[in-house]
């Protein structure tokens, strides 16, 4: 198979990695890729949310499947051009991808499917919204309604805070058009994980769970980030959770889109918090996770490739993955600044020797090659360690120990990925 993969991020050179690795994989393109990719792929100069450039690149070379790794193009169509053009693409169409496009569309379905969430008010004018957040009291949640990088969320603890937030939103046009509207919910007080579900429009098929840290600093704190690690299996998911949630999450939405004649079909990422009423869903996203994916690509046994051709062929029913029981964990290098402002261009060195056997694997994100053909960093997030251990303690310390191979000095990263996990286990 000729297969492309749109992104140039971890997640795209996880997926690549895997991808490359399947028997069934003749030629890969990734669009754009970056540094890491181009050593499983060929790397190809069209943007992601270019999506007229993509389905022409997809048409000219007799591209067999696209992978869509980022929302953007997802929501901006992409998929829908591809299937228009004939060619085999996974993700979810622009209709379906409104599950992480607008926060308001997924709790309306919630509500309407008795799939389990917060409680919630959609408001397009401050004076509603302010009334509905003073009846409500804090901790309260402030949404903006659509895609806002990250960053249209505030968990508030007091009145004062999410009445600001609410009017930096509908009035101080913060997030643009994706905040001109904005979702009141519930706080939900609980651990939160995440879970990912490969769905063909009709049945899904649950993949493991995983749970990142999104906090800069260590301890969880400093300012929210795309998430700066990640473990998988989660050890807050049990059997019976897993279930629970299967049926009354993942199970409950697939029907609930293909009754609202939007079949989903591609990755379906369930952001939930463990809360004392049971597992409760924040927020529905129509790709996997960065760096959740990264963890998941390590723990795959199987064959990646054949599961996703049989989501986009609606015979997922028939199939199954294998993982590796062993922990994956993912530290993220990002660039000294990141989330705020950062340097480009830094050179990074010794990451070749930081992968010292089969259980460390080094996914870039944010890399290029410069003109002498040295690894620079070019964005926040820059380098995904990631190692396999028998314990989230043996996975931690390996991905550490790798971490000190890597000689970047504008480079950091937290030291305390997977914290929550090691307390449980010991
Ligand atoms: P999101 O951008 O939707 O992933 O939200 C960012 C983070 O805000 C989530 O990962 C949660 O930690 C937190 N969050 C969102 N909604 C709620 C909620 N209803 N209750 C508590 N925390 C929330
Ligand atoms: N790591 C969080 C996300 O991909 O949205």
């Amino acid at each position: 198979m000729k297969i492309l993969v749109v992104g140039s991020g971890g997640r795209e050179h996880a997926l690549c990695w895997a991808i490359a690795a399947s028997p069934l994989c003749e030629t890969l393109y990734c669009a754009p890729g970056n540094a890491g990719i181009a050593e499983e792929a060929e790397c190809v100069d069209i943007g992601a949310e270019d999506v007229g450039g993509l389905v022409r690149f997809a048409c000219d070379n007799a591209i067999d499947l696209v992978v869509v790794g980022p929302e953007g193009p997802l929501v901006l169509g992409l998929v829908d051009q591809l299937t228009e053009a004939g060619i085999k693409a996974f993700g979810p169409t622009a209709a379906a991808a409104e599950l992480e496009g607008s926060k308001g569309y997924t709790k309306d379905l919630c509500a309407k499917y008795d799939i389990p969430t917060g409680a919630y008010q959609r408001f397009t004018e401050i004076d509603a919204a302010r009334a509905y957040i003073e009846e409500q009291g804090a901790p309260i949640v402030i949404k903006a309604d659509g895609l806002a990088a990250g960053k249209g969320v505030t968990v508030a603890q007091t009145v004062e805070e999410a009445l600001a937030a609410a009017a930096d939103a509908l009035e101080g046009n913060r997030f643009g058009e994706a905040g001109a509207e904005i979702v009141v919910e519930e706080f939900l007080d609980g651990e939160e994980v995440s879970v990912f579900a490969i769905c063909d429009g009709e049945s899904s098929l649950t993949l493991a769970a995983a749970q990142d840290h999104k906090a800069a600093y260590d301890g969880d704190t400093g300012p929210n980030t795309g998430g700066m690690g990640a473990y998988s299996p989660a050890p807050v998911m049990t059997e019976a959770l897993a279930a629970e949630i299967q049926e009354t999450v993942i199970r409950r939405t697939v029907e609930a889109m293909k009754s609202e004649g939007r079949p989903y079909t591609g990755i379906l990422y369930a952001g939930l918090m463990i809360t004392e009423a049971g597992p409760q869903l924040i927020e529905y996203n129509a790709r996997f996770g960065d760096p959740e994916c990264q963890v998941l690509m390590m723990r795959l046994k199987s064959d990646l490739l054949p599961a996703l051709v049989a989501a986009c062929d609606g015979v997922l029913e028939t199939f199954d993955l294998r993982w590796y029981d062993e922990t994956a964990l993912t530290v993220v290098l990002a660039a000294e600044g990141y989330p705020g402002s950062y340097d480009k261009g830094t050179e990074i060195r010794g990451v070749d020797a930081a992968e010292t056997d089969e259980s460390v694997k080094v996914f870039h994100a944010g890399t290029a090659r410069d003109e002498n053909g040295l690894l620079t960093a070019i964005g926040g997030r820059v380098l995904n360690v990631t190692a396999l251990g028998g314990t989230v303690a043996e996975a931690q310390q390996r991905a550490y120990a790798a971490i000190n191979r890597i000689d970047w000095p504008q480079g950091f990263c937290r030291r305390d990925i997977g914290w929550r996990a090691i307390e449980r286990e010991s």
